[in-house]
């Protein structure tokens, strides 16, 4: 794998990157992070990833030792490092740091900042036309009293566990339900139904992760006249469905068709679904135009 990757401010190529085993990232998930994406090699709202990823830190009482024009930096020196001439996947992580094998923070005074630069995998044109399948799994999102779902932890052994039923189901995504049994979110990703013309998506309190894909999709959705609200969804309104679809920075918007043994509507991607990726594209491209 072609990577690019700043630990601590210093440059490497994947293969050679190396942290420690003592850093609490990789004996504990102690940490957490952002995945970034650039349009025209400028990171994408990226006051927004920073805004999040503060959240995140302060969460687990953790604080970024970096402002936010220095991480800034940062990603551009790896980026401009990778010398890919596509757009690239931009992993932004943040942990605990080295310390003793113990659960005392302060005995790991020191956070490790990773940045890891790689050309962006696109969803294929293919799957954007026929849409997706997922998996509707076993695996429950983690109870808002666990690890709480609004942080974007580097813990994400629960989200793998989830995605691994799919991917033996060999579909695209795993589709989970909270606690309650209300349905919540993907694995990597943010879900939505279309009814009656409106984009439909769980709300913030169903716990789960509030994508910034899934925000701007509110604004896109306002831009193009298409109704864009939060709702509690059951497994039943999947049989009521238009459309479905999933929502995420590396993966934009990707139309879903069928979830299990369920299809989706006319199990094709819609309307709504089409007009809104058609839309994101435009803002971004416009958002992303080097002044
Ligand atoms: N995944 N929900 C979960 C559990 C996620 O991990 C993600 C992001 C999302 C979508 O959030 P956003 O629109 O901010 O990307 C929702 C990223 C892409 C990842 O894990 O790499």
């Amino acid at each position: 794998m072609s990577a690019t990757v700043n630990v601590n401010g210093t440059i490497t190529d994947g293969g050679t990157a190396s942290i420690s085993v003592f850093d609490r990232g990789f004996l504990f998930g102690e940490g957490v992070y952002e995945t970034i994406r650039t349009y025209n090699r400028l990171p994408f709202l990226y006051d927004r990833h920073m805004t999040r990823l503060r959240r995140s830190a302060a969460r687990i009482n953790l604080a970024c030792p970096l402002d936010d024009a220095a991480v800034h930096a940062r990603i551009l020196e790896t980026v401009d490092a990778s010398a890919a001439e596509e757009d690239a996947y931009i992993r932004l992580l943040l942990t605990r740091g080295v310390g003793d094998l113990s659960y005392d923070p302060t005995t790991a005074p020191t956070p490790s900042l990773v940045i890891i630069v790689k050309p962006l995998p696109e969803v294929p044109a293919e799957l954007q036309a026929t849409g997706v399948a997922v998996s509707l799994v076993s695996v429950v999102r983690n109870h808002p009293d666990s690890v709480h779902p609004s942080i974007k932890s580097n813990n994400l052994l629960n989200n793998a566990l989830a995605m691994q039923q799919a991917l033996q189901e060999g579909t695209y995504e795993a589709l989970m339900r909270n606690y309650q049994g209300d349905l919540v979110e993907c694995s990597q990703s943010n879900f939505f139904i279309v009814r009656d013309g409106a984009a439909l998506t769980p709300p913030l309190d169903a716990g789960l992760l509030e994508g910034i894909t899934r925000n701007f999709v509110f604004e896109v959705g306002a831009a193009i006249d298409v109704r864009v609200e939060e709702a509690v969804l059951q497994d039943g309104d999947l049989t009521t469905a238009d459309e479905a679809f999933l929502t995420s920075t590396t993966r934009e918007i990707v139309p879903i068709v069928r979830v299990g043994a369920r299809t989706i509507g006319a199990g094709h991607p819609g309307p709504v679904t089409q007009a809104l990726l058609a839309e994101l594209r435009r803002t971004a491209a416009v958002l992303s135009r080097r002044s």
